[in-house]
């Protein structure tokens, strides 16, 4: 079987064969209202059905909490898949195979059955792990003496790796490959000196914790001193399965046992996520000895809409949580909640909960900072406010972390708290932080010319989910999402190119696409800019809804948008020759087309 990237135009055709209405309504019962679908939405609490789903646009949206999306974003959503599993649900529902382009960037047949082979090794050496284990008065006791439950080590699959140098490689090696053993972190080989080349099992004496990705299959492991000797915790390199900044211990076990998760708890251990799951906190999370970085953070907003970081109260612990802030900036999202949480000094998650026990445990989630309260009180502490100087010094500081946020109700309540905190009227202060933030940034950002007279210089790509005025580029662009087939009605591409207008590239790019595939709906579209700056922008756009869903006033607007468009083009175009007129003076050529322009001009 091949192995290599989803071809996109099979993307595109399942997307236009499935209907996002039967998807959602399969699990989510729909009623039907008007020309949409709506639901009580199953992304968060409510009473009144915000959730609507559009059959002409294959696309859902809740007005309560901002999700949105195709049926494959649905599937994402809501059944907890990445974007290739999602696809391979939808097809298979649809008893579609679901076919793979031969070589391309995805790994290659040797590299998934070397994959596959490695799985298969550890999962062989989690059992050989678990079999020493029982084997080990010293080590069982160990566990013991820690007051962890049989039936808990068990769910975590816990181990024993026995001392010596080659417990686990001279057997191991009877079917499997010196170099595979190797590969898999397992086992080390020294050959700096080629005459005494050493080889020996990486963990010795150690109580084994394996660490699995989200299918259950085991990917590296942790491994702990009985006594207090160091490194306390040994764990697997970086292999061509395991990616520390990607992992997140205890995740598959905390999905497996809990049904509909609600919240997860981020820790510091692995002895803290068994501890409180022993306890009935089954839904803690462990990063692997790194920060919290933002892969792990879109993890967990994937799975949950509420994340609790909890950390020790020393200066480790803030600074992590510090850390932990940072990253989770750039992927806020309204609807989404982050809270830090710090225990007493000398406690960590373990001690605590076998303390106070899981009800008097949980119940400090309720002290718990919230995002906004963390960010203000920290920055507080940092910055002297009752000077000037201070005061200006915390502004910079609070500019350069909010640059990195998305625009969500969540900054706007950060940006009233720190006006009431440094005591600086909020509209002041909002207008410094959008001069602190008007320089340019990162290359990724792109410079489209100011659309005067509609609005402002706002890239397209920074377009968000508020309020946002709408251009005739803009509104050509929903409306082509939403009726991909008025494609038909666009005359001349070029002067839509040409207008050099904000938006003007993604509208022509969405033309072209359409043209080659007549078929495409919003949906599938979509799914073309996933992932990129335009996906927001995009997700907008497509939230707008027509005034009305008869054909020919659609057609009669989007017309006028594209008159419109070539109109501004034309004054541009006048300005600029206008300009040279007067500075250097125009070849004979210029002189017919700005004449030739002036009088379309008049029209
Ligand atoms: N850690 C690590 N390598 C170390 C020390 C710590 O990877 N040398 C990681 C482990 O994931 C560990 C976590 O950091 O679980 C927290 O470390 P620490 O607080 O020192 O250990 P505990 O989790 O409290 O472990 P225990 O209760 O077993 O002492
Ligand atoms: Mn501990």
């Amino acid at each position: 079987m091949a192995y290599g990237r989803i071809p996109r135009e099979f993307i595109d055709e399942l997307l236009v064969r499935a209907d996002v209405v039967d998807v959602i309504n399969a699990r989510v019962p729909l009623k039907k209202k008007g020309r949409e679908y709506t639901a009580c939405c199953p992304f968060h609490n409510e009473k009144t059905p915000s959730f609507t789903v559009s059959p002409n646009k294959q696309f859902y949206h809740c007005f309560g909490c901002g999700v949105h999306g195709s049926a494959i974003s649905f599937l994402m959503e809501y059944e907890h898949l990445d974007f290739v599993e999602a696809i391979e649900s939808l097809a298979e529902s649809m008893g579609i195979t679901v076919p793979r382009e031969a070589g391309g960037k995805g790994p290659s047949d040797e590299q998934r059955q070397r994959s596959k082979d490695l799985f298969t090794l550890l999962q062989d050496a989690s059992e050989f792990y678990q079999l020493q284990m029982k084997g080990s008065d010293k080590a069982v006791n160990y566990l013991k003496g820690r007051d962890l439950s049989g039936k808990i080590s068990k769910r975590f699959g816990i181990g024993y790796s026995p001392a010596g140098w080659d417990n686990l490689y001279k057997p191991f090696l009877n079917n499997y490959p010196e170099q595979q053993l190797v590969d898999s972190g397992l086992v080390i080989k020294n050959d700096e000196d080629p005459n005494n080349v050493k080889i020996y099992d990486r963990y010795r004496d150690r109580i084994m914790f394996p660490i699995r990705n989200r299918k259950g299959q085991t990917i590296g492991f942790g491994g702990r001193v009985l006594g207090d000797d160091v490194p306390k915790y040994i764990n697997s390199p970086e292999t061509s399965v395991f990616h520390k900044g990607s992992e997140l211990y205890g995740f598959y076990e905390a999905r497996m046992h809990t049904k509909k998760l609600e919240r997860i708890i981020v820790v510091e251990g692995y002895m803290d996520v068994i501890a409180l799951a022993q306890f009935g906190v089954s839904y803690a999370v462990a990063t692997l000895g790194t920060a919290t970085t933002q892969d792990h953070i879109k993890q967990l907003f994937r799975a949950v809409p509420e994340v609790i970081f909890c950390f020790d109260g020393d200066r480790a612990g803030r600074e992590a949580a510090w850390r932990a802030l940072e990253n989770a900036l750039p992927m806020m999202q309204d609807g989404k909640e982050i809270r830090f949480m710090f225990l007493p000094d000398g406690e960590d998650p373990d001690t605590q909960i076998r303390k106070i026990g899981q009800q008097a445990f949980e119940a400090l989630y309720g002290e718990a900072s919230s995002l906004t309260a963390y960010f203000s009180e920290n920055l507080h502490d940092k910055f002297n406010i009752t000077s000037d100087e201070g005061k200006s010094r915390f502004i910079q500081e609070a500019s350069k972390l909010l640059q990195q946020m998305p625009d969500t109700l969540i900054k706007d309540q950060l940006v009233s708290r720190l006006a009431k905190q440094t005591n600086i009227e909020e509209r002041v202060l909002r207008k410094r932080l959008s001069k602190l933030q008007s320089t340019p940034r990162g290359s990724s950002e792109r410079n489209y010319e100011s659309e005067h007279p509609f609005e402002p210089s706002q890239p397209i790509s920074r377009l968000s989910n508020r309020e946002v005025r709408q251009t005739p580029i803009r509104y050509a662009i929903s409306l082509l999402l939403s009726n991909p087939e008025l494609v038909q009605f666009v005359e001349n591409i070029e002067q839509i190119v040409l207008s050099e207008l904000p938006g003007s590239d993604l509208l022509t790019t969405l033309i072209e696409t359409i043209q080659e595939s007549p078929k495409i709906n919003g949906a599938a579209l979509l799914e073309r800019w996933r992932n990129t700056e335009f996906e927001a922008p995009l997700i907008h756009l497509m939230k707008w809804q027509p005034e009305s869903d008869d054909e020919s006033v659609l057609r009669c607007e989007f017309e006028d948008c594209l008159r419109h468009i070539r109109k501004r083009a034309n004054e541009i175009k006048v300005e600029k020759l206008l300009h040279k007129e007067r500075t250097g003076g125009l070849i004979d050529q210029e002189k017919q087309e700005l004449l030739f322009l002036l009088q379309q001009k008049d029209d």
